[in-house]
Order: C-alpha cells, then sequence, then structure tokens
C-alpha cells in the first residue's frame, strides 16, 4: 500500500542541456512505470530544463537544498517558494553531504523540513550513520538522535507529507552498498521512531528510501524488502538506461 518513490539525486552533475538530453533518452524508458513515483533532483540552474521536458509525464522534479527562510539577504541561497515557483515538488533535506560537507545540522533540517511543508513541496528527510557510528554500533542511536532532533518537530500532519530517505554514508559512492537485511534493519528503527512519535497509523504510512550505491544489478534485493520503500539513487541515476532500469526493477 506504500506506492515505492525511486528518486535520482545528480548532485553537481549535469547542464541544462545535458538534462534536456537525458530526458529525451529516459521518458520512454519509463513511460509505463505506473508501480512507483519517479523523482529527479538535478542541480538548481539545471530545474527549469528539466520541468520543462517533464511536463505531463509523471516524473516529478526536486531540488537538492534550500534555505529556510522565504526571502532575504542570503547571498548564494535559495528558498523553499522559488523552488516551487520553478516548478517542484520535492527537496532534499539534510544529505550527508550537506551536513558533512556544509555544516547542516539537525535543527537546520527541521526547519527546513518545516518551510518547504509551507510552500507546498515535500522534503525527502535524509537521515544515515557514517561508517565510524556504524562500526562502534550506534547506528540505531544516531539514527533516533537525527529522527528525534530533525524531524521529531514535525506536527503528526505534517510528518505525514514527507519522505525520508536511509542512506548508509560509507555506502554512498563507494560502491559498498549495504545488504538488503542491514538496509531493512535501519528502516525497522526508523519507523520504530515514527511509532513512538506519531502512533500506529503513521508509522505505517511513512515511505522511507534506501540510499547508497543503489545500482540496477542490486535494486531489486533491495526492494524486495517490506521495509524499503523507494530508492534514492547518485551515481547510478546519471546515465538514462541505468536510472530506468532502476525505475523498472
Ligand atoms: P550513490 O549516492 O548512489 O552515488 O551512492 C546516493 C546519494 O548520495 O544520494
Amino acid at each position: 500500500m506504500r506506492k515505492p518513490v525511486m528518486a535520482a539525486n545528480w548532485k553537481m552533475y549535469k547542464t541544462a542541456a545535458e538534462t534536456a538530453v537525458f530526458f529525451e533518452k529516459f521518458l520512454p524508458l519509463v513511460a509505463g512505470s505506473g508501480h512507483c513515483e519517479v523523482l529527479i533532483c538535478p542541480p538548481y540552474l539545471s530545474v527549469g530544463a528539466a520541468v520543462d521536458a517533464a511536463r505531463g509525464t509523471r516524473v516529478q522534479i526536486g531540488a537538492q537544498n534550500m534555505h529556510s527562510k522565504k526571502e532575504g539577504a542570503f547571498t548564494g541561497e535559495i528558498s523553499a517558494p522559488m523552488i516551487r515557483a520553478a516548478g517542484c515538488t520535492h527537496v532534499l533535506v539534510g544529505h550527508s553531504e550537506r551536513r558533512q560537507l556544509f555544516g547542516a545540522t539537525d535543527q537546520g533540517v527541521s526547519d527546513k523540513a518545516v518551510a518547504a511543508l509551507d510552500a507546498g513541496l515535500t522534503p525527502v528527510i535524509c537521515v544515515g550513520e557514517r561508517v565510524e557510528q556504524r562500526q562502534s554500533g550506534e547506528t540505531d542511536a544516531v539514527l533516533a538522535a537525527q529522527f528525534r532532533k530533525g524531524i521529531g518537530p514535525l506536527s503528526e500532519e505534517q510528518f505525514g507529507r514527507i519522505l525520508i530517505a536511509y542512506e548508509s554514508v560509507w555506502a554512498i559512492g563507494t560502491g559498498l552498498v549495504a545488504t538488503p537485511e542491514q538496509a531493512a534493519d535501519a528502516h525497522r528503527a526508523i519507523r520504530a521512531q515514527a511509532l513512538a512519535r506519531y502512533g500506529t497509523d503513521a508509522a505505517a504510512g511513512i515511505r522511507i528510501l534506501y540510499g547508497g550505491s543503489v545500482k540496477p544489478d542490486n535494486v531489486k534485493g533491495l526492494m524486495a524488502q517490506p521495509e524499503i520503500d523507494g530508492a534514492l539513487v547518485g551515481g547510478a541515476s546519471l546515465d538514462p538506461f541505468s536510472f530506468a532500469s532502476i525505475v523498472n526493477f
């Protein structure tokens, strides 16, 4: 009953022209993919090209980050209403690269999630443990803290409008995919947090995507886990054939 979401995070790849070329090849390959939602998150400057190319199709477009304020003297930043006005439906919030490289905090994550929801966007809130945290057995504690501080401030109504992405940070861009069992364990830990904070229905309804080296050859095993409600794909989403075969798992 939870419809899968297959999402692409293009990171800092693809110009507007390259985006148009991608869509020309990609769209015919996913024309029959009614089994899932398809989301593509290009860099800001390629969002317009993506929105144009996806118009009239089921493919949804998202941004990769945002500022929590509507507008203001924040040089270099983009707000949720601007992202919505550009034709996006989603925005990634708290991706591990934002946390590790650009100082994103759990407090900032929850501020951004609320601002995204206020603007009519679906925030895809990313959580996940780093390698040393996994090795020292802290995975569940890390996920619990990220949930409590980054997601827990949302109301129940707001919680019903988000997506969560669990990304084992050690598996991002490394080729080290979490096993389907490791991923499902983490998803269960997150769903347990949702149950404790928001109750049975909310926990049963929340869609949790897995991210970290998802490829055409491992997506099936991951999606066979009932706990896994989709994928957030970096590297393997840049090629239209590769991402289409992930979408059509
Ligand atoms: P990857 O990236 O698929 O290249 O590991 C996933 C992500 O960072 O969202």
